[in-house]
């Protein structure tokens, strides 16, 4: 543990903090623009642009703007992100609602938004979200002697989405109300929504469509992810609805100076931050080279950083090469996780107790390359990073910590809050670790729940990695009936638009 102690003395990779903020004075001019319409009609504003180029940190910037600056609005913002874990029914919905909920008993929004009117919104969309996501939840699939998972029938939810819809709706038209009463503008901020699921992406449609008086939305999307679709899909969905998008692009050479001093304390010359405009112009890069820089103690003369960018492969290699050892094993370890992480299951990756427990959290904070979530759990600091060393590990060294990952989430389980997540994290872990008996059983069974949410994609990618285990497993059986719901499920997601999805 001593070891890890050994510090790398970097900038974290975490979004800037408000007062870092550098550069992008039209976007934030654009955003104060739509910002200052909203007392009269609510707003919408979608943020756009590739990994690493400043989304999130924007985000945080215009939650500084409307709850902190002083002279500012210091009016109440609600936060939430989107994570990639398939499934997660309305998770980022209901941790807004959490968020509403804290400003309310808190003793500088109380006084506006502690009213009964707006206490019971919540209470009632709260029970609505519950209802709906709740038979998903493992009621039945418990884990029998650590063998076996057993399902019980999957039902279809008690109330259905226009419920959900109606309720949140309801919050927001209420939230507007005590914001126009009081002169402020509320503002609502959802990160990384082209990781949402269909389900998620028609809520924020719907939200978007008719906003009230009062209320600022702000997402921000990924023009290029992994899955392909998220963006293109939420373009054309916003389209038509008249949604401002602020896209993001570049640095330009005067932001890079301006990041380099503010964030690191480098003067950077015109043939460097030429260099660096041409070769390293996202902002994440930037971070790596500078930090780089200052851990080989290196002024930022071009060449010295046309060495450190021909040096590494890609910019997340600059990361990890400043870790420590045991900081760079603890990264591989953890990289198989679904974010966010539960501490419990982070020490039991890492094998830690009592009080190494604590000293890990503290640890993972000091390295840049994490970063505490507000409600405890841990993720890393930038989803790059992350990316990364999932594409680092061997196939063999995947399936080993795939399988202590199944092994962590099964043996913690009933300690876990976020059930929804355990299975859904578990289901993933069992399929990567080719524990295919347990792996048919888990993904079939909750695919077939979803199923009965309506939310196909999610059912559909569950339902066929039960085929694949059935296939592996040589169980014609099992592999029948996964096929059969994979077709009725396909059926569903090959109808027109907009029916039953
Ligand atoms: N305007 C800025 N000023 C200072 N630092 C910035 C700025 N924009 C981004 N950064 C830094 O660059 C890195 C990437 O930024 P950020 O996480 O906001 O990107 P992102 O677009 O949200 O990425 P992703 O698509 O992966 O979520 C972070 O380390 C952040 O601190
Ligand atoms: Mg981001």
């Amino acid at each position: 543990m001593d070891e890890i102690q050994q510090q790398t003395g970097g900038i974290s990779y975490a979004p800037s903090p408000p007062e870092e903020f550098c550069g992008r004075r039209e976007e934030l001019e654009q955003i104060s623009a739509t910002l200052s319409r909203a007392g009269e009609h609510g707003q919408a504003v979608m943020i756009s642009g590739p990994p690493g180029i400043g989304k999130s940190s924007l985000l945080n910037w215009l939650a500084y703007e409307v709850q902190e600056r002083p002279g500012g609005r210091q009016s109440p913002v609600l936060r939430a992100e989107v994570f990639d874990l398939p499934g997660m029914i309305f998770s980022a919905f209901r941790e807004l609602l959490n968020d509403l909920r804290r400003s309310s008993a808190s003793a500088r929004f109380g006084s506006i938004l502690d009213v009964e009117s707006m206490k019971e919104a919540i209470r009632y969309a709260d029970d609505v979200f519950e209802k709906y996501a709740a038979p998903v939840e493992p009621v039945g699939l418990l884990p029998k002697a650590g063998e076996e998972i057993v399902g019980v029938f999957a039902r279809s939810p008690e109330v259905g989405y226009d419920r959900v819809y109606q309720a949140f709706e309801e919050l927001l038209r209420g939230l507007g109300r005590q914001m126009s009463m009081a002169g402020h503008v509320a503002a609502v901020l959802l990160d990384d929504v082209h990781l949402a699921s269909s389900h998620d992406r028609r809520l924020l449609r719907d939200v978007v469509h008719d906003l009230p008086p009062g209320i600022l939305l702000a997402f921000t999307c990924r023009t290029e992810d992994g899955a392909g679709s998220g963006y293109a899909a939420m373009r054309e969905e916003i389209r038509d609805l008249g949604i401002r998008e602020v896209q993001l692009f570049r640095m330009q050479r005067h932001e890079i100076r301006e990041l380099g001093e503010r964030r690191f304390d480098f003067s950077i010359d015109d043939a460097a931050a030429g260099l660096l405009e041409e070769s390293a112009g996202d902002p994440f890069r930037l971070i790596t080279c500078f930090n780089a820089l200052r851990n080989r103690g290196l002024a930022p003369s071009r060449e010295n950083v046309a060495d450190v960018i021909a040096g590494a492969k890609e910019p997340a290699d600059l990361a990890f090469a400043a870790l420590p050892e045991p900081m760079k094993a603890w990264t591989e370890e953890l990289c198989v996780l679904n974010p966010p992480f539960p501490v419990p299951i982070m020490a039991c990756m890492l094998d830690l107790q009592g009080a190494d427990v604590t000293l890990m959290a503290d640890r993972m904070q000091e390295s840049g390359i994490f970063r505490r979530l507000p409600g405890g759990e841990y993720a890393f600091a930038h989803p790059l990073l992350q990316e990364h060393c999932r594409r680092e590990l061997s196939t063999d060294t995947g399936v080993t910590l795939n399988a202590r990952a199944a092994d962590c989430f099964e043996r913690s389980m009933h300690r876990l809050p976020g059930r929804l997540h355990v299975l859904l994290s578990l289901a993933g872990h069992l399929f990567d670790a080719r524990e295919y008996g347990k792996a048919a059983d888990l993904n079939l069974e909750i695919g077939l729940r979803f199923h009965h949410r309506k939310d196909h994609d999610t059912a559909l990618m569950l339902t066929e990695r039960a085929v694949v285990s059935a296939e592996r497993l040589g169980d014609d059986a099992l592999l029948a009936a996964a096929e059969r719901q994979r077709d009725v499920i396909r059926q569903k997601t090959s109808g027109p638009p907009g029916v039953g999805r």
